[in-house]
């Protein structure tokens, strides 16, 4: 199994190399080439990031790391290569820019993958693998290490392009998680190599639903000393349209001036609450417990507690009969 694994680990080098000399070499390099550039990425950033180009046959990557029918079924396990219902093999990405995912240690465990032009969904993401989870990795987070000696803080971004825009602007310390919902994995992941966290999703509505989804899996984590919190951008732009639009320095303000994780929790309640009313504040109560007691730290929760209480008008004393502490994991 040990065996295997690094086998597979190999292969999947091998295969981004051939995505990163494809772009170089390949008939099509140019148009590639051009679409980056348009895209603002200089040729540094481009080989930082190790990003290639999956041709647009049908078996470059087959042909080229498939030598024997070992090889081709590795392939088809990684998932860079389907099967047919004739039992015809194929490259899974075609005509795609194609973005390696690195793991904690630096292995490729996964791609992603963006059209070029014309239609199909925008970006195609490797299947789960025996070696790639989704849950668990963080597009980005190897090369912020690499890049930093020392993790101040870390700004979670949706897609692989404001990862790549950021850090070609100077902000290399942005990671991607993987098209899903940042999940207590990943967190977890972080906030070990950092007390500092600032979601960072796109100015739409999947991008708002994704900071409260990454608030929920957060609270068993918000232990002393962590540092949470939210930065919520204008309608219709993403943190790759806006660092081009306005500049790191402009870019790097709004960090820090991203909206505490206690300040967003009660914005986003009240939202739809009204608080003078006692059906609003049975309500808010009602919403805010069960969230609150998931919080780690005593610290946290009473402070939450405090300004639910205040807004509430009730002691905070009144309140902590009611709310919990999460049970401790035995030791
Ligand atoms: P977005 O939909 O915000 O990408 O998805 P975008 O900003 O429009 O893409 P660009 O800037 O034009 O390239 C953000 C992330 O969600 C996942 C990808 O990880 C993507 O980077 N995603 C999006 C998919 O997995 N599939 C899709 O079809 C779209
Ligand atoms: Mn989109
Ligand atoms: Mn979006
Ligand atoms: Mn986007
Ligand atoms: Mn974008």
């Amino acid at each position: 199994k040990r065996a295997q694994e690094s086998s597979d680990y190999e292969q999947m080098e091998r295969a981004s190399k051939f995505f990163a000399h494809q772009l170089r070499h390949h008939t099509n390099s140019s148009r590639v080439i051009e679409y980056l550039k348009g895209r603002g990425l200089s040729g540094d950033i481009v080989k930082q990031f190790q990003i290639g180009y999956a041709p647009d046959g049908w078996d470059g990557l087959l042909s080229a790391l498939g030598s024997d029918q070992r090889s081709k079924q590795q392939l088809v396990d990684l998932k860079l290569v389907n099967q047919n219902d004739q039992g015809r093999l194929y490259d899974f990405f075609r005509d795609r820019v194609m973005f390696p995912i690195r793991d904690r240690r630096g292995r490729v465990v996964g791609f992603g993958g963006r059209i070029l032009e014309g239609d199909g969904p925008k970006y195609l993401n490797s299947p789960e693998t025996r070696i790639f989870h989704k849950g668990r990795e963080l597009y980005g987070f190897y090369e912020a290490r690499q890049a930093n000696r020392e993790l101040e803080q870390v700004v979670i971004v949706e897609g692989y392009m404001d990862v790549v825009a950021l850090a070609q602007a100077g902000i290399s310390f942005a990671v991607a998680s993987l098209g899903t919902a940042t999940t207590t994995e990943q967190l977890q992941m972080l906030f070990r190599a950092t007390r500092k966290v600032v979601c960072c999703y796109d100015g739409d509505r999947a991008g708002r639903d994704a900071a409260w989804r990454a608030l929920e899996n957060a609270l068993p984590l918000l232990n002393d000393g962590i540092e949470l919190s939210f930065l919520f951008l204008p309608d219709g732009e993403d943190p790759d349209t806006l660092v081009r639009k306005e500049g790191a320095d402009e870019f790097a303000r709004r960090l820090q001036q991203a909206q505490s994780f206690t300040d967003y929790f009660f914005a986003h309640l009240t939202e739809t609450i009204d608080v003078q009313s006692d059906a609003g504040k049975s309500l808010l109560l009602k919403q805010a417990k069960p969230l609150i007691e998931r919080i780690a730290s005593d610290f946290y929760r009473e402070t939450l507690m405090e300004r639910l209480a205040r807004l509430l008008r009730r002691e905070t004393s009144q309140l902590e009969a009611q709310i919990k502490a999460p049970e401790r994991a035995k030791p």
